[in-house]
């Protein structure tokens, strides 16, 4: 469910018509609703108590401050992978106690960053990293708090590029190694172990995956446990998928994934995190975009709009659906008529969509693009040299831009011209 709903035939964003919100903000633009995010934040924390649990956001999916400090005001706590999304999660004033350390390149200087400002947990990925952390970590006179992220060679049937606990993946160590792996870690003299970590991939439309992989980690914490060491938090990942085509996919809802966390590892007397990201984002945010033509192409008619590839590369870069939406609702009498919609990109690959139907549109109409707040704006790229396209967060009836559109001047000037030339 989402705030992004018709009222008398014009769409809003809460109580908010987006209409109002393109007059004011131009073209194209990121529009995410706080009750919505609110909403999906919620249901996690529902569907994992009574269980101590903390919900840690993926920043990667959507790391705009403005929706960081949202999710952080109401607890959550934040999963970041480098040293800018860790600086993204303090300036939001999410406390250092609820950011976990995720990502198989953890530089030393990253490392120092999360160590010097607080750190709930590091989780690390591979045996080097254990050496380089504990170096760190005892220079710095202190110890870091570790989960070791096992592979589980669970094959986690999303898209290819987007699978991460297959073992031919770079992620994580095999968990036919954990033991000998963690018997190391708990000999390094700056660590101190305190639990495990899994993610097997992104955009999971089925919970069996997970319940393979949360059996195999339920079974390594008895085993490890029963190898001395402490095992008291679990870190189970992100991962459940979104409906990105409403009309025929139904995907898992986060209540049957919390019943299927309490049953495959609840009697252990963790605590557990979870890191969603798409789920929580996803669909929380629109992609709006105006027409600039229609071009009647031999094969095709083309729909040419203003957002592009490098605005939202989901769909060029993973083959990806998202639904579109016209901003004015259309007649209920009206035939759809079969577009391709593609930005003004200079690449066939700048396409959303191939013969999709829709209302028929006309120059200057106002089209949102669906389930668009998940790596979406933060995919985004200057390629063309297009501007990096505003962000907008609506509350009720409010709304305020919380990033602006950079100006030419600024996206020039960051280009210098050698003396020399
Ligand atoms: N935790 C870790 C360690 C991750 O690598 C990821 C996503 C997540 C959590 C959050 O997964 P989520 O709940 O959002 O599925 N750009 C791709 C998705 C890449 C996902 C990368 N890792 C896309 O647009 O589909």
């Amino acid at each position: 469910m989402d705030h992004f709903l018709y009222r008398d035939g014009i769409l809003h964003a809460e109580d908010v018509a987006v209409a109002d919100i393109a007059a004011q903000v131009g073209t194209p633009f990121y529009v995410y609703s706080a009750a919505t995010l609110t909403r999906h934040y919620t249901l996690f924390t529902e569907a994992l108590s009574p269980l101590p649990h903390l919900v840690c956001f993926a920043i990667k999916s959507l790391s705009n401050i403005a929706v960081l400090k949202l999710l952080g005001d109401l607890g959550a706590g934040m999963d970041v992978v480098s040293g800018g999304e860790y600086r993204r999660a303090v300036a939001a004033g999410v406390p250092g106690s609820r950011i976990v350390f995720s990502g198989v390149g953890k530089t030393r200087e990253e490392m120092r960053l999360a160590l010097e400002g607080g750190i709930r947990q590091f989780n690390v990925e591979s045996e080097p990293e254990l050496r380089a952390l504990s170096e760190v970590a005892s220079a710095m006179g202190t110890t870091a708090p570790i989960t070791i992220r096992v592979n589980p060679d669970v094959d986690a049937r999303t898209h290819e590029k987007i699978a991460t606990g297959k073992k031919d993946n770079k992620f994580g160590i095999p968990i036919s190694r954990a033991s000998e792996v963690y018997a190391e870690a708990a000999k390094l003299p700056g660590l101190q172990v305190i639990g495990i970590d899994v993610h097997i991939g992104s955009q999971l439309t089925e919970l069996e995956p997970f319940e393979q992989a949360y059996k195999k980690v339920a079974d390594l914490t008895l085993r490890l446990r029963s190898e001395g060491h402490t095992i008291s938090r679990l870190d189970l990942g992100g991962g459940l998928g979104i409906p990105y085509e409403r009309s025929n996919s139904a995907p898992p809802l986060p209540h049957d994934y919390g019943a299927l966390i309490k049953r495959t590892v609840g009697h252990l007397g963790c605590e557990i995190e979870i890191e969603p990201g798409r789920l929580i984002s996803g669909n929380s945010g629109l992609l709006v975009s105006k027409v600039i033509y229609v071009k009647n192409g031999e094969i095709s008619d083309f729909l040419i709009v203003d957002a592009a590839m490098n605005d939202l590369v989901r769909p060029s870069m993973y083959g990806a659906h998202h639904d579109i939406i016209p901003v004015t609702e259309a007649k209920a009498a009206t035939l759809p008529h079969a577009y391709d919609v593609v930005g003004p990109v200079c690449e066939t690959g700048d396409t959303f969509a191939k013969a999709r139907p829709l209302a028929p549109l006309a120059e200057d109409d106002l089209i949102a693009f669906r389930s668009a707040g998940a790596y979406g704006a933060v995919m985004a790229s200057e390629y063309n040299t297009r501007p990096l396209i505003p962000e907008v967060l609506v509350k009720d009836d409010q709304f305020a831009v919380i990033r602006a559109r950079p100006s030419y001047e600024d996206m020039l000037n960051r280009d210098t011209i050698p003396l020399w030339l």
